[in-house]
């Protein structure tokens, strides 16, 4: 039928920036930085979580579990739907709950800060905040493990960054950079 190959560019515009990446990204250093060069509000969902339960992430995984967790992440999720004008920093694995972008609606737009398993958890030495997913006997394989099963869901992001040797402020930069270039709209094909 003429017309079906065609293809027309649709452009979505960016309503939020979802960031991407394993624990010790920087996810929480680049995101409050890069919300306010945009003017934008950040959100940290598992500061989210912990307020909503009155609990640390350590104390949830610890009481009631990993899979609990996820049910908080998600709900936080689902209150966040439809959100604008946000940079929004979930946890290292809440990409990988089926459903979890979907649930915020379109406009996503996924940063993924890259970094290797070995500088993650250097970065993570100094964090005051406990890794439930990595206090295992060997935190290196436990990363490099995380980071090997999540990669294909990170790759999916509209763009990649990498972190490794760079500061906070070199990274938004380049997301700026990129952000303005694209007019701050995302375009695909359909
Ligand atoms: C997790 C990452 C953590 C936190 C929880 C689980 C993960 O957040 O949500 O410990 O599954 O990778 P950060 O990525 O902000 O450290």
């Amino acid at each position: 039928m003429p017309g079906c190959e065609t293809s027309e560019r649709v452009v979505i515009a960016v309503e939020r920036i979802v960031l991407l990446g394993l624990m010790g990204a920087g996810k929480s250093t680049v995101g409050p930085r890069l919300a306010r060069r945009l003017g934008w509000r950040y959100v940290d969902l598992d500061r989210e979580i912990e307020r909503r339960a009155g609990q640390r992430v350590a104390e949830i995984f610890a009481g009631r579990g990993e899979a609990y967790f996820r049910l908080l992440e998600t709900a936080c999720t689902v209150a966040l739907a439809g959100c604008r004008q946000a940079v929004l920093a979930p946890g290292g694995g809440w990409i990988a709950t089926p459903g979890n972008l979907a649930r915020l609606g379109p406009g996503s737009f996924r940063i993924w800060l890259q970094v290797g398993p070995d500088e993650a958890l250097a970065r993570l030495a100094g964090s005051p905040e406990a890794r439930p997913l990595l206090a295992a006997a060997d935190p290196l394989a436990a990363a490099t493990r995380l980071l090997e099963e999540r990669e294909p869901l990170y790759r999916q992001a509209e763009l990649a960054v990498a972190t490794g040797g760079r500061t906070p402020a070199e990274v938004v930069h380049e997301i700026v950079e990129h952000l303005r270039e694209r007019g701050l709209a995302a375009a695909r094909e359909v």
